[in-house]
């Protein structure tokens, strides 16, 4: 089965946005984190990045048509800021129940500033990974791959 990763906006700038904050892997670090925990657990990961919100629907949009096919077993998501902004990624994850989304963020967002504390993602979201920094993603998958065997 294939796992989807997506990452929002800025986060193409892993590595040398706000290494204080962020770390300093890289986004092609990260996604071969991914690949590698994916294949770790038997399944293959597809990683997406766009710093543009109807991309990322998009993107949500065709997952959940391979979750219906039953060739996609979830989607890992970093929204980036659009998850403080974005009701149009809440109504997609929403309109392809029952996909799978965790919602991941390298930083702790609820010990930063309040203007990020609320999410449009978490209500619509099967899991939440918050503060790991970039193991958070591979925690997500660990997450995700676990619940779903759980079922
Ligand atoms: C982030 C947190 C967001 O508030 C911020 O806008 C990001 C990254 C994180 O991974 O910690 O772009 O999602």
């Amino acid at each position: 089965m294939k796992i989807m990763v997506l990452n929002g906006p800025n986060l193409n700038l892993l590595g040398q946005r706000e290494p204080g904050v962020y770390g300093i892997a890289t986004l092609a670090d990260v996604e071969a984190m991914c690949v590698a925990v994916g294949t770790r657990l038997g399944h293959s990961v597809e990683c997406l990045q766009s710093n543009h919100e109807g991309v990322l629907i998009d993107q949500i949009h065709a997952a959940g048509r391979h979750h219906a096919a039953g060739d996609l077993l979830g989607v890992v998501l970093n929204a980036g800021a659009f998850t403080h902004t974005s009701l149009a990624l809440h109504d997609a994850i929403k309109g392809c129940s029952p996909l799978p989304v965790i919602e991941v963020h390298i930083s702790n967002v609820h010990a930063r500033e309040s203007y990020r504390h609320h999410s449009w993602i978490s209500p619509a979201a099967a899991g939440i990974v918050v503060g790991f920094g970039v193991d958070g993603y591979v925690l997500a998958i660990e997450g995700l791959v676990r619940k779903l065997s759980a079922k």
